[in-house]
């Protein structure tokens, strides 16, 4: 049996919660190929040329106190051409970056230390997976 293919399919295209600081030693050598992720903390990071600029979350959609927009998701995993890749969030929060990628047909893998946004995430996914199946009709 293959057991990096077995461990990997554990966190594939789903929401695990916990410490990504102890989920992350789980995932096989070699197995993500893109970090995507918004840590708990300020970077200052003020390059300007680099800027993405969108419309913050607001309203009845605003699910998370530090929630990304859909659109900056998207922007950054369509900068990566390789659609196999596998996508890498330790610090899930509301689930936009896993959103972001079912979009795109991308597979990922989400962390999250809070088992409430744990529970919104899941919502969201699977919210956005209905959608894409209508969508799909
Ligand atoms: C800035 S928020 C991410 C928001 C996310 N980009 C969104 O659009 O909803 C960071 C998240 O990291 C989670 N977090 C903090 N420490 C963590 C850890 N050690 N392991 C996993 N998640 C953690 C927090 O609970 C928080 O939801």
């Amino acid at each position: 049996m293959d057991m990096t293919a077995t461990s990997l399919d554990r966190y594939l295209n789903k929401v695990t919660c916990g410490d990504c600081l102890e989920l992350m030693r789980e995932l096989p050598d070699e197995s993500v190929d893109l970090v995507v992720t918004d840590p708990p903390y300020g970077v200052g990071y003020k390059k300007k040329g680099d800027v993405i600029k969108c419309q913050i979350v607001r309203g009845r959609e605003r699910v998370h106190p530090t929630q990304k927009p859909l659109e900056l998701l998207t922007t950054l995993l369509k900068a990566t051409e390789d659609t196999k890749q596998i996508v890498l969030d330790p610090f899930l929060g509301s689930g936009t970056t896993a959103v972001a990628a079912e979009r795109l047909g991308r597979q990922w893998i989400g962390f999250e230390i809070s088992p409430e946004y744990c529970a919104i995430a899941e919502a969201r996914i699977v919210k956005e997976r209905a959608q894409l199946k209508i969508g799909g009709l």
